[in-house]
C-alpha cells in the first residue's frame, strides 16, 4: 500500500511540477519518510517449548514495542487508572497480585481469578470458559468490560490519537493505517506473543544443567505416575494426563472435580451439556507465583490444591473419566480415585511444582513496563 501511495505521489508531482522542482531534495526526503521499514521481531522460543503453531500475525519490533506500551498504559480505561498490567503483573506470571477476583475501575469485583499470560500462542481459546477464539479478539474485551476498564473504544482511540508518542509509534508499526481498536488489539497481541516461559529449574534439569533435590525428584515421579490402586503401589498423582510436559497443560477444557453442583463453564460457550463444569486446563509453569488457584481462586495454597486432588474430587456426569477408578478391564467405575498420598508425598509434589518457576521470565526487562 505505502509503495503504491508513494508511487502515485511521484506521478502526481511529475505532472504537477516541472522536472527541476520534482527532483528537489525536500520532496525526496518526504517520500522517503513515507516508507517506514518495520523490523521483523525474531522470537526466541525456549528449547523446552514445542514449535509454535502459526501465529497468524506478523511480529515487528515496532509493533511489539507499541503493544507493550499499550499493555502498560491506563489510557485504555475510562478514568485513566487501570491498564492490562493492573490485573496482569509480570512478577506474578502476569496474574492479579494475589487477588481472588479482579476489581475493575468502578471498584466492582468480577467473579473470575485473573489468568497467567505466557506461552499463549499454543492455545486456540481464551478465558476460563473459552469464550474468546483469538488473542486479538480477547484484547478488545477488557476495555469495554463494565467490571474491568469500563471504557468505550471511541473514547480510548480519541485519547490515543491525541498523544504524539502514540501517533509516531503507530506510524512506525503500521504506516498509514488508521488508528482503531483492531490495530490496538493487533499490537497488544504482538507483545503477548513474545511472553514465552520455558527456563525454569525443571527445564534446566531436563537439559542436565542442574539437579533436582531428592524431594523434588520424588514429586516429579508422583506427578507423572498413575494413582496407586493398592498400598503396595508407588505413589502417583496422575497430574501428567492433563498438565503434561512440556507446556504443563493439554490445552483442553476439563472438569477436575471441584464442585458437586456444576457451574456452566465451557457449556456457556458451546451450549453442549457435555461441557458443563469444564474449564480451561491452566499451565502449571510458574504456578508457585499465581495464587490463589482455580477459575474462582478458591484455593489459597498449592497444598490445598494437592489435597483437592488427593481426597476432594466430586463425582459428576462430566468429571474427567481418568479421575475415576478403573475396573480390571480399564473402564471407569463410579468411584473417585483418591490418591492416598502421605504427607511426605504431598510435600514432594508441591516441591516439584515449585521447580516450574521461571525467574528469567518473571524478571525479564523485555516484558517489564516501558521506561518512558
Ligand atoms: C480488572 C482486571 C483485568 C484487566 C484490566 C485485564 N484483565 Fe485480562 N484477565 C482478567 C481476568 C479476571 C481474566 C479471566 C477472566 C475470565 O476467564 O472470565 C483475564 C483473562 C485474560 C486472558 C486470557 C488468558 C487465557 O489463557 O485464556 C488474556 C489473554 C488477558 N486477560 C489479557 C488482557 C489484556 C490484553 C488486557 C488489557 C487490554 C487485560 N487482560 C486487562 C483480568 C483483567
Ligand atoms: C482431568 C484433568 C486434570 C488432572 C488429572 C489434574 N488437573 Fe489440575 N487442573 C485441571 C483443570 C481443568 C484446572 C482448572 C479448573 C478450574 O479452575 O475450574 C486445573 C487447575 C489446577 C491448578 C490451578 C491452576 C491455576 O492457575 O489456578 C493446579 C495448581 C493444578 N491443577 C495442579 C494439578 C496437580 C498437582 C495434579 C495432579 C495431582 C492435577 N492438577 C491433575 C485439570 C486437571
Amino acid at each position: 500500500m505505502k509503495k503504491i501511495a508513494a508511487f502515485a505521489l511521484i506521478i502526481f508531482i511529475a505532472f504537477a511540477c516541472d522536472r527541476q522542482v520534482y527532483f528537489e531534495p525536500p520532496i525526496l526526503t518526504l517520500i522517503d519518510s513515507l516508507d517506514y521499514e518495520q523490523t521483523p521481531y525474531v522470537l526466541e522460543i525456549p528449547e523446552a517449548l514445542p514449535p509454535q503453531p502459526p501465529l497468524g500475525i506478523e511480529l515487528t519490533v515496532e509493533g511489539v514495542e507499541l503493544g507493550k506500551r499499550l499493555f502498560y498504559d491506563p489510557i485504555l480505561s475510562a478514568d485513566g487508572t487501570q491498564s492490562c498490567a493492573s490485573c496482569h503483573n509480570q512478577s506474578l506470571a502476569f496474574t492479579d497480585n494475589g487477588l481472588q477476583y479482579s476489581v475493575g475501575i468502578d471498584g466492582i469485583s468480577g467473579t473470575k481469578n485473573s489468568m497467567a499470560l505466557f506461552n499463549l500462542a499454543y492455545y486456540d481459546k481464551f478465558f476460563w470458559n473459552g469464550r474468546s477464539p483469538s488473542l486479538p479478539h480477547q484484547a478488545l474485551l477488557p476495555v469495554t468490560d463494565p467490571v474491568e476498564m469500563h471504557n468505550t473504544w471511541a473514547n480510548a482511540i480519541e485519547k490515543i490519537k491525541a498523544d504524539q508518542t502514540y501517533t509516531d509509534m503507530f506510524f512506525k508499526a503500521y504506516d498509514f493505517a488508521v488508528i482503531d481498536s483492531s490495530l490496538v488489539a493487533d499490537a497488544i497481541t504482538q507483545f503477548e506473543l513474545t511472553l514465552l516461559s520455558g527456563n525454569s529449574k525443571f527445564d534446566k534439569f531436563m537439559k542436565v544443567e542442574t539437579q533436582l533435590t531428592p524431594q523434588e525428584f520424588l514429586g516429579f515421579e508422583i506427578f507423572n505416575r498413575e494413582p496407586r490402586q493398592t498400598s503396595f503401589d508407588k505413589p502417583g498423582g496422575d497430574c501428567f494426563h492433563c498438565h503434561g510436559q512440556p507446556l504443563f497443560t493439554n490445552l483442553d477444557f476439563m472438569n477436575n472435580g471441584l464442585d458437586a453442583n456444576l457451574k456452566l463453564g465451557l457449556e456457556e460457550v458451546t451450549g453442549d451439556p457435555f461441557d458443563k463444569g469444564k474449564f480451561k486446563v491452566p499451565s502449571l509453569r510458574n504456578i508457585e507465583k499465581t495464587a490463589p488457584y482455580m477459575h474462582d481462586g478458591r484455593f489459597k495454597t498449592l497444598e490445598e490444591v494437592v489435597e483437592h486432588y488427593n481426597s476432594g474430587v466430586k463425582i459428576t456426569s462430566t468429571l474427567a473419566p481418568i479421575m475415576l477408578k478403573a475396573d480390571i478391564n480399564g473402564n471407569p467405575t463410579g468411584i473417585a480415585n483418591g490418591l492416598f498420598l502421605t504427607e511426605n508425598e504431598k510435600a514432594a509434589l508441591v516441591a516439584f511444582l515449585k521447580t516450574l518457576t521461571d525467574d528469567d521470565f518473571l524478571t525479564n526487562s523485555k516484558f517489564a513496563p516501558p521506561i518512558n
